[in-house]
């Protein structure tokens, strides 16, 4: 195989590792250095941090998260909660998302013989069935109130309509209400030099709906934001006590607009190799949207960034051919060459992947089963 036109300090695999591609390798000292980073902040910060492991879906890495300080693991579906209750040994869990119908409350039945689980609610409807339900199990069940911050996806509105909300389930039997959360996913889509604002809002109105709900004599000790671009803003809201960041753990491409994390940050790559090479300013990639999730790039144009090749753009996806359109006289792309690849979004190209393959100082020197990938109930 040819040497990349790279410096190799910038990659991830040694170009001397032999690997069957497309395959998602992790640097093990990117990824230790982004979960102790976190963990530092929030201790700074004061809060409690709660990663969301939607974005690794791997039992190895929750326990890393949570040796270094995590007081639990937040998911959105009880799938990815039973995964890591049973074999990462979590026994703190938030299901951050609407957990509607029968069978899926009988599962959080179940699981709360084994953790300490609590489940947002955003809707009378949803509160109601799973108060019916542990008053019948003679069970009481921990639950938060979502609140929409300006995302707007799910979540009652900020303002009366939550505060409203909550008194409600407050007064439900059989649920006990801890906290109330929110994702200021608004703050990801406000343009970088407005994030830290739009942020710092989405902190202060959750702290100002948690007092008006404990004007009422309810206790509330959770207020709970999460994501990873406002990370370091929103958190510092003095009444915030708890922090959901997922993507930190491995980052991607969509992190490079705020300047503060660049390609060394980015633990999680695809190494891809070129399949074809057409046309002078055309390379094929095995990684197609089988692989790669076909998410917009937020800060880099096309399905990923190729490390060393700025001006390289993946241009197309089918599902196994990776289209790169390439710029005159760019070296690295004969058959055979091996790239490595930023996912735009590493969060559902994780969901594709079976393996993690877990390269340390460019070797593989582990895999590591990505046990909760696919789990979408
Ligand atoms: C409810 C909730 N909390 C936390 C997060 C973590 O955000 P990020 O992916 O920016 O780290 C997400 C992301 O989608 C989310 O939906």
């Amino acid at each position: 195989m040819a040497a990349p036109a790279v410096a190799t300090s910038e990659l991830i695999l040694a170009p001397e590792q032999e690997v069957d591609t497309p395959c998602l390798v992790v640097d093990e000292g990117i990824l230790r250095r982004n979960i102790e980073r976190m963990a530092e902040f929030a201790r700074g910060a004061g809060v409690g941090l709660r990663p969301h492991i939607k974005t690794h879906k791997t039992p190895e890495i929750a326990r890393m998260q949570l040796a270094a300080g995590a007081v639990g693991i937040t998911c959105a579906k009880v799938g990815e909660a039973e995964v890591m209750a049973e074999q990462a040994g979590v026994d703190d869990v938030l299901v951050a998302y609407p957990t509607v119908g029968e069978p899926k409350i009988r599962r959080i039945l179940a699981l709360l013989e084994r953790a300490r689980v609590v489940v947002a609610v955003d809707s009378t409807a949803a509160a109601e069935a799973l108060s019916a339900a542990m008053k019948r199990h003679g069970r009481t069940l921990e639950v938060c109130i979502e609140v929409n911050t300006g995302q707007n996806r799910s979540g009652a509105l900020a303002g009366d309509e939550s505060v409203a909300f909550a008194l409600t389930v407050a007064r439900l039997p059989g649920l006990h209400m801890v906290g109330i959360m929110t994702h200021e996913g608004q703050a990801n889509s406000a343009p970088p030099d407005e994030i830290e604002t739009v942020a710092l809002a989405a902190g202060r109105t959750m702290v100002e709906i948690a007092e008006r709900i404990r004007g009422h004599s309810v206790e509330l000790p959770m207020v709970s934001v999460g994501s990873t671009p406002a990370s370091h803003y929103t958190p510092t809201v003095p009444g915030i006590t708890e922090m959901r960041p997922g993507t930190y753990v491995f980052n991607d491409s969509s992190a490079f607009q705020y300047g503060r994390l660049g390609v060394g940050d980015c633990a999680a790559r695809f190494v891809a190799t070129v399949v074809s090479r057409p046309a002078p300013d055309r390379a094929v990639l095995d990684t197609g949207s089988k692989s790669l999730a076909m998410d917009p790039g937020k800060a880099h144009p096309g399905h990923g960034y190729i490390v060393g090749h700025p001006e390289a753009i993946i241009s197309k996806l089918s599902e196994e051919h990776g289209v790169v359109t390439l710029p005159a006289g760019e070296e690295g792309f004969a058959v055979g060459d091996r790239v490595e690849v930023i996912p735009n979004h590493v969060c559902p190209t994780v969901n594709l992947m079976d393996d993690l393959f877990i390269a340390r100082d460019g070797r593989l020197v582990d895999t590591w089963r990505i046990a909760a990938r696919g789990k979408v109930r």
